[in-house]
């Protein structure tokens, strides 16, 4: 195996590569459709795209047999990071162990000098041998996307789920944006009230619906359900898959059905609107959201995330 620079004349390989690795995820996970992002002509165009910021092969006999970009740089969490989509790498069936390792090292060289910091890797769930290598390399995870289908859900709730504008549930999204402020998740979120009506609107502008569970009135639990946000599930993009965009139950609820009696409602809006499936985009440090997600979704996409010291590296000057 030797390594080169990843350029457009691999891009059919590429793709190639990445189709079979995303097959092999579908056995794991059925609600996925046939073809990510649509079909093989816009998953062409989205690999070509990322490959044209750079990337490695390893070839094999003329042959590739892995690729990883360097892709997008970021500023996140007061740093600058890297980010390879899902898209932006696969490795031959079998050969993960020898291939990854030195793809990434290479990759890494490429986000030392643009000065990022933060390493994040997009990958398919079942993709247990690049898992390994990445907690190996002292990765970890923040973000899990899961799907599922849009079968009923079965809900005993005393607390009849309806539907809601923006303008009601202000209060309840500033609690929400202040529960990932604090630990074990602290991921900072912003609580001002014109932020926080901000995001609603948008979310509603968006075409999504908000469901809410009310107790003498007041909401005590929400959620949003509608058509995805960009450029959260990137391999769900035009296949018709609605997002559950945001879901909370305030805290002396929580446990009683509320969340399966929001969701249930959530399932069957988005089955009512024609759409084929539905995922969620959760930050895996919240422990109570991703056990509630856990029961219904199955995890497709994973996010992980490595700080590395620069040291004397430091100062890519390319803007981010
Ligand atoms: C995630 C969340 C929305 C789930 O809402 P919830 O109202 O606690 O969920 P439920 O009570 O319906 O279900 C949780 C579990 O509680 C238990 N439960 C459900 N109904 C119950 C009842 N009547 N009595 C006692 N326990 C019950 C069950 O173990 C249930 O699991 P199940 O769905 O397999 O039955 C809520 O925990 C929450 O708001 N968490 C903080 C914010 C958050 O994480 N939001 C998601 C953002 S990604």
């Amino acid at each position: 195996m030797r390594l080169t620079e990843l350029d457009g004349s691999r891009l059919e390989a590429a793709v190639d590569l990445f189709a079979a690795a995303y097959a092999i995820e579908r056995e794991s996970t059925s609600s996925l459709p046939e073809h990510p992002l649509g079909g093989p002509d816009p998953l062409r165009a989205e690999v070509a795209s990322v490959l044209r910021r750079g990337g490695v092969a390893a070839v094999d006999r003329g042959r590739l047999i892995g690729y990883m970009c360097a892709g997008f740089s970021f500023p996140f969490k007061g740093l600058r990071a890297g980010l390879c989509p899902v898209i932006g790498h696969a490795a031959e069936a079998g050969r993960e162990d020898e291939v990854y390792p030195a793809l990434y090292a290479a990759v890494g060289c490429i986000w030392a000098q643009r000065g990022d910091a933060l390493h994040v890797v997009e990958h398919l769930a079942h993709d247990r041998a690049l898992e390994r290598l990445l907690y190996a390399l002292g990765f970890g995870m923040i973000v899990c996307e899961r799907v599922c289908e849009l079968s009923a859900i079965e809900v005993s709730c005393r607390h009849e789920v309806v539907r809601a504008d923006a303008a009601s549930l202000a209060a309840i999204d500033a609690e929400h944006a202040s529960y990932y402020r604090a630990s074990p998740i602290f991921v900072h979120k912003e609580t001002d009230p014109a932020s926080i009506v901000a995001d609603l609107r948008e979310i509603e502008g968006a075409g999504c619906v908000f469901l809410a569970c009310l107790h003498g009135g007041e909401p005590i639990g929400y959620c949003a359900v509608g058509p995805q946000s960009h450029p959260e599930g990137l391999l769900l993009r035009n296949t018709n898959s609605a997002q559950l965009r945001t879901a909370y139950v305030r805290q002396p609820y929580r446990g009683t059905g509320v969340g399966r009696a929001l969701l249930g409602a959530a399932v069957a809006h988005a089955r009512d609107a024609g759409f084929d499936r539905i995922f969620v985009e959760h930050e895996t440090a919240n422990t109570s959201g991703s056990t509630f997600w856990a029961r219904h979704f199955h995890p497709y996409v994973r996010f992980s995330m490595r700080y590395v010291d620069l040291g004397p590296l430091r100062g890519g000057t390319e803007q981010v």
